[in-house]
């Protein structure tokens, strides 16, 4: 099949700079991203390349190259369907919230009606892709969904889980470590591959594409997710052992690493991991297991998120002991409100429930970030309180400040909390002595004031 447009459903951290760097290395296929949410296309849209919706490096420069030339961002979902060749899913794939599953298994609402849009509009044979990260099998449901299309087109439904991490989103494009195809293995279930493979194959090694059986590629994804979350879990726990031991643990980690067979990769002690997907991934694979009636897998896997709920309210009561043992005020300055560095993305950040746990025991929080702005992350704190169903919910909100700059919230905290690694905050190890610093991404040095993990 002669591929000339691509739809991409979905213009999130994943659909906008997937579709960017396609758009780039294929100038002759016209690329448009759509989305339900109108104000997000007006973003993606706008000529101050500063407002469009994902912060990440290097994503500017692409959107200036490509944009209106062969990148679209449009509010006209049926036009783009009806136009392409081939349909990425990028929806958003959350933990289910209410019925069967819910608190664990994967919402799929927005990928089913992704689905359902499809089969509405569509006017041809279309190649569905798969890009969200979803439950093992989920492709027969979305196949069954297809198949009910009035038209009685053809589809081929393929999975090509995204493994790019925020912050490092378009190198990780550029350089993916491996492009993950899964397809039926009829002759048109192996066409729509190689149409696929073709794309990659531009930039990516043939010998880093990897084609396998739909399955396969939905858990390889989960299992990837749950693998790299595993690692920080355990190097968090140990984090615990080393400080009632005297080890340190970036020593320690150092020493593990240093072994080939496990690698130095994912071995950061930290706050424990945030971003969108690892804790839902690991819940929706917990689930699954739960499903298949393996008790024993499920409760291993759920233990990872354990772990990590652990260590944030490990240092969450780290401070608050101190606080209380040197009989100081109850404040403190939180640096940093991403999950990591480099993204303006804050979706289950450490931050947010580490901070939350101090505004319960009555603190006064005072907040900086570089890149995540100040609706955002009242937004963050109020969905912890309307999730807790807080008691005097109006004392926690009136207990939080959010500065402009560094400047401005080290002359207001005698505490400080380093809870994202930020380049910038790396020179807090020239701030005053006076200060006392938890630094839990262990970025500064130790000093008298400075307390690592
Ligand atoms: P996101 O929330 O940033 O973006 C999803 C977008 O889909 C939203 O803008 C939403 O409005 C839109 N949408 C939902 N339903 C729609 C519909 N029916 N029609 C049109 N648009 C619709 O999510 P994301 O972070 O880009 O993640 C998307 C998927 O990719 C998830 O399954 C996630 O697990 C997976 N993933 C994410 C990352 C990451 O780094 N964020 C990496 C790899 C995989
Ligand atoms: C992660 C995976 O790395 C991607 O491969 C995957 O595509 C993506 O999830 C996804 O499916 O959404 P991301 O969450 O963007 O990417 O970022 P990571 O670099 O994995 O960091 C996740 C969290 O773990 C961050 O809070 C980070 O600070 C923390 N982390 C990471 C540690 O605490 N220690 C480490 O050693 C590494």
């Amino acid at each position: 099949m002669k591929v000339e447009k691509i739809c991409c459903i979905g213009a999130g951290y994943v659909g906008g700079p997937t579709m960017a760097v396609i758009a780039l290395k294929w100038p002759e296929i016209n690329v448009t991203v759509v989305d339900i949410d109108d104000d997000k296309i007006d973003m993606w849209n706008s000529d101050d390349l500063s407002q469009i919706p994902v912060y990440e490096p290097g994503l500017k420069d692409i959107i200036k190259q490509t944009r209106n030339k062969n990148l679209f961002f449009s509010k006209n979902i049926e036009k783009a369907i009806d136009e392409s060749q081939m349909i990425f899913m990028a929806v958003n794939t959350p933990t289910k919230q209410t019925g069967k599953g819910a608190g664990m298994a994967s919402d799929l609402t927005y990928i089913e009606n992704s689905a359902r849009t499809i089969a509405s509009f569509a006017n041809s044979h279309k190649i569905v892709i798969e890009k969200s990260t979803l439950p093992v099998r989920t492709a027969e449901k979305i196949k069954e969904i297809l198949s009910e299309s009035k038209n009685k087109f053809t589809f081929e439904v393929l999975s090509n889980p995204e493994f790019l991490a925020e912050g490092t989103a378009i190198q990780d494009l550029f350089k993916s470590d491996r492009v993950l195809i899964g397809g039926e293995s009829t002759k048109t279930g192996q066409e729509a591959v190689q149409s696929l493979v073709e794309i990659y194959e531009r930039w990516i090694p043939k010998t880093k594409i990897l084609t396998v059986n739909v399955w396969s590629a939905e858990l390889s994804k989960l299992a990837s997710n749950a693998m790299l979350a595993q690692r920080i879990s355990s190097i968090n726990a140990l984090s615990a052992l080393c400080e009632v031991t005297g080890a340190k643990i970036d020593e320690v980690s150092n020493a593990i690493g240093y072994d080939h067979r496990i690698g130095d990769k994912f071995l950061k002690a930290s706050p424990g991991f945030g971003g969108s997907c690892f804790k839902k991934d690991i819940l929706n694979l917990v689930y699954l297991c739960q499903f298949y009636g393996l008790d024993e897998v499920a409760e291993f896997w759920l233990h990872v998120v354990k772990i990590n709920d652990f260590q944030r309210e490990r240092l969450a009561k780290k401070i608050d002991n101190y606080v209380s043992a040197n009989n100081l005020n109850k404040e403190v300055g939180v640096l940093g409100w991403a999950f990591k560095k480099d993204t303006n993305d804050s979706r289950e950040s450490s931050s947010i429930h580490i901070t939350y746990s101090l505004l319960e025991k009555g603190y006064k929080v005072n907040i900086y970030d570089p890149k995540v702005s100040k609706n955002r992350i009242m937004e963050d704190i109020n969905e912890v309180r309307n999730f807790k169903k807080t008691i005097n919910p109006d004392s926690i909100i009136d207990n939080i400040i959010i500065h402009n700059s560094i400047k401005d919230l080290e002359n207001s905290s005698l505490v400080l909390i380093v809870l994202t690694e930020w380049d910038e905050f790396k020179d807090l190890n020239k701030s005053k002595e006076d200060k006392i610093i938890f630094d839990f991404r262990n970025i500064l040095e130790e000093k008298e004031n400075i307390y690592r993990l």
